[in-house]
């Protein structure tokens, strides 16, 4: 990982901070023609989950939640596959992502930062689940890994890996390596977490130019078989949804998680595309 790029992406947690400090108001896209304006997003039944969380904890099981969907059988072969990724959440944009994923029936992948899990967002990752989308472990709170001590990436894994357990019962089986900064620890520690590292093969850079229209653009220009990296952190990754969402449905792509696109993957490993 070079340099420039490390700084580069430290200016994106810096820009973590910055979004979510900006007032709820000043988040809506403007009123322009091909800028959906945003309602309220679909909240999965927050009061059904925390009930069942409450009582989870108290050993008495709660109400029953919705079916997780499995993953589907999509043969990458046949079907034009994109695998539509977005890291750092869950956050305050994350319910839109959800609902306009929902209207193009897109199923995408989420990696997650475990200290992002709060009351305010566990429903999201709840949603997540229970609308098919594939979730993976991106640390507790994007630390390089490449830089820390077997032991101190492994609670960063650890930690994550229980929150996301706790809210949704999933047992997560990708990761993703913050800055995508990997080395030969973390291939060892995430082979013994039982955890793939999933890369990119199309790198939006949407942190770097808050355009929706560049995002568009980027992300329209994967070809069968990539992986996309996106952010759902930003409020013009959201505004560029739409456009790309039309864009790739034009081009013939069926949205499928990383795993369905992938298929079986291997502890440790690295991958990039189909
Ligand atoms: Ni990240």
């Amino acid at each position: 990982m070079r340099i420039g790029s490390v700084l580069l992406s430290l200016l994106l947690l810096g820009g973590c901070a910055q979004v979510r400090s900006v007032p709820a108001g000043e988040n809506r896209p403007g009123p322009a023609a091909q800028h959906p304006r945003f309602g309220t997003p679909r909240r999965f039944d927050a009061d059904l989950l925390r009930w069942r969380l409450a009582g989870a904890q108290r050993g008495v099981p709660g109400p029953r939640l919705p079916a997780i969907p499995p993953p589907r059988r999509v043969d990458c072969r046949t079907h034009k596959c994109v695998a539509l990724t977005f890291d750092d959440g869950p956050a305050e944009y994350t319910g839109h992502v959800l609902d306009l994923l929902a209207a193009h029936h897109a199923r995408a992948t989420f990696f997650l930062l475990g200290q992002m899990i709060t009351n305010e967002t566990r429903d999201f990752v709840w949603r997540m689940a229970a609308e098919g989308h594939e979730i993976g472990n991106h640390s507790w709170d994007h630390a390089s890994l490449a830089g820390l001590s077997p032991d101190a990436l492994r609670h960063e894994l650890d930690r994550t890996q229980d929150a996301v357990r706790k809210v949704t019962g999933v047992r997560m089986r990708l990761m993703r390596p913050p800055y995508g900064a990997t080395n030969q620890t973390v291939d060892n520690e995430t082979k013994q977490t039982g955890l793939a590292q999933i890369l990119w093969a199309v790198d939006t850079l949407d942190w770097l130019n808050r355009n929706p229209t560049v995002i568009a653009q980027r992300s329209a220009a994967a070809k069968p078989g990539d992986i996309v990296l996106m952010h759902d952190i930003h409020p013009t990754t959201v505004q560029a949804l739409p456009r790309l969402l039309d864009e790739l449905d034009h081009k013939g792509f069926t949205y499928v998680t990383v795993s369905e696109l992938l298929g079986d993957t291997a502890p440790g490993k690295k991958y990039t595309n189909k």
